[in-house]
Parts: structure tokens; sequence; C-alpha cells
């Protein structure tokens, strides 16, 4: 094993930290859902993601965060990822990733969902369903050990097989008691990820973003975040955290009432 990553694996009571900080998530996600419809702000979503933390006695890691100031991403049709919550109001046939990520006991918990908001057009549905598909294909992939480069071997082919392409600037991560940790799990193969291997006790999140068109990506100059598809078309992510374990991937961030493994998204 790599001396680097031998750091990176929890002992027991660690990765039941992670579980309870997966699983606090996780439940935030389940009490945003009802509310992301037609006629939301998206500072709307973030004040709910505000008040719950705080409810719950939990604190948001984007808050601050490089001096991010919101605690959620809400990134809407062309926004890849990094959508800053504003005075937007959500409207029927938008796409919106919300990406939310809390701090439990020091133990960060990280997901995102791309939601459908009322009557969406084909090719925003396929990319959403391709987002949501591509995720489960690579957690299904993984094995104890395995390199971290086999997400990307499942995950570029079968964007490419549906017409679509994969992000290559914005990368999965592992986490822990920081935010963004080793190792950089890219959602196509790199020399890098041929190396890494995901070893039991390793946690890491997996948060493919497909686009609809041409792979490449434009950051916002002004807000310094906002990063968009080039071309203007859609593009779609979902994201979990998980948990290598002796017996494969565990996902820490299952909700309770979202999209299960085989979600149609497709009418
Ligand atoms: N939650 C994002 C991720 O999956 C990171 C957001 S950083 C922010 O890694 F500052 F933009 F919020
Ligand atoms: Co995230
Ligand atoms: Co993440």
């Amino acid at each position: 094993m790599l001396k680097k990553q031998k750091k990176l694996i929890l002992t027991e009571g660690q990765q039941d930290s992670m579980r309870r900080a997966g699983r606090v998530n996780a439940r935030l996600m389940d009490f945003l859902r009802p509310h992301i419809v037609a006629g939301i702000k998206t500072q709307q979503i973030d004040d709910l993601v505000v008040q719950w933390t705080n409810d719950h006695g939990h604190k948001a890691a984007t808050l601050g965060y490089q001096n991010y100031t919101k605690s959620c991403c809400t990134s809407v049709n062309d926004v890849i990822c990094h959508g800053i919550p504003d005075g937007y109001e959500l409207q029927d046939g938008d796409i919106i990733n919300v990406d939310i990520t809390t701090i439990v006991d020091g133990w960060h918990g990280d997901q995102s969902e791309t939601f459908l908001i009322g009557d969406v057009s084909d090719e925003r549905r396929a990319v959403t369903q391709a987002a949501f598909d591509c995720l489960y294909m690579a957690i299904d992939a993984l094995q104890p050990g395995c390199p971290v480069s086999t997400i990307g071997e499942v995950i570029v082919p079968e964007a490419d097989r549906r017409g679509f392409t994969v992000v290559r600037e914005y990368v999965g991560h592992g986490l822990g008691r920081q935010f963004h940790l080793d190792p950089s799990i890219p959602h196509f193969p790199n020399r890098e990820s041929r190396k890494d291997r995901l070893y039991p006790g390793m946690c890491f999140t997996v948060e493919p973003m497909i686009n609809a068109g041409s792979r490449y990506t434009r950051c916002d100059k002004k807000d310094g975040w906002t990063v968009r598809t080039k071309d203007g078309k859609p593009s779609a992510q979902f994201e979990h955290t998980i948990l290598m374990t002796d017996k494969g991937p565990e996902i820490l961030t299952l909700t309770e009432h979202g999209p299960r493994r085989g979600h149609q998204f497709i009418k």
C-alpha cells in the first residue's frame, strides 16, 4: 500500500463517526426534498439548510469554505456544480442539483441529487438519468482494494454510449475530518487513479458530472464559483459518500425517500 494512503484508513470508531455524519446529511436531504419545487428561490433552499442544520446542532461545511458564503450549492440546468443560492426562482422544466455537506462532531457527510422540476425536456431527463446510473454503476463496480480508476473505467464508456460526456476538471474526493482529502476521485481514468487504491476503512465520494453536450466547463469570472457548461447544454450530477469495507462499498448517505438504485427519471 502507498504510504500516503495508509493514513486515510479509519479505525472502526472513526468509521462509525462517518456513518453518523452520512446519516445526518441524508436526513437533511430527505427534509429538503419536498421543498424543491417550482416557485422556490434557491436562496430559500439555502435558508432551509441553515435552519435544519442549526436546529440539529451541526455545521454546514461549505459556509466559509474558501470564502464561499452559503450552506449548500444549487446548480440549475447548464450549471455543472458550485451554483450559489440566490434570488433565482425555480421554474417548470428546470433541473437543479442540490449539494449538501454537514459536519457532524467534526466528521463530514457529502451528497447531492439532481431534481426534476415539473415538466422537464427529454434531454434534461436523459442527462439526469445518465448521471444517476453512472453513480450506481461505478459504486457497483467497486471492490475492496480496487484502483480508483475502476470508477472512470465504468463511467466514461457509459456516458459515451448515451452520447454524453464526463466532466474532468471537478472530481470526487476522500473525506473525513476534512472536507476534501486524498485520494482524488476522477470520473475518468488517469495515471494517478490507476495507482491509488480504495482499501477497507477509506471514505470518499463518487459524484459524476455528466454533460449533455461537450465536456468543457467555464467558471464564472465574477463570482469565482459557478461552473457552467461551455456550450450552454444541461449537466447533471449525483453524489454519495462511500465507506469501503471488507465486503465492498457501503453508501453512507442513502436517504429514506430519495430515488433508489434503478430509479427511472425518463418517462
Ligand atoms: N459539495 C461539493 C463537493 O461535492 C463542494 C462544494 S464546495 C463549495 O465536493 F464551496 F462550493 F461549496
Ligand atoms: Co458535494
Ligand atoms: Co463532494
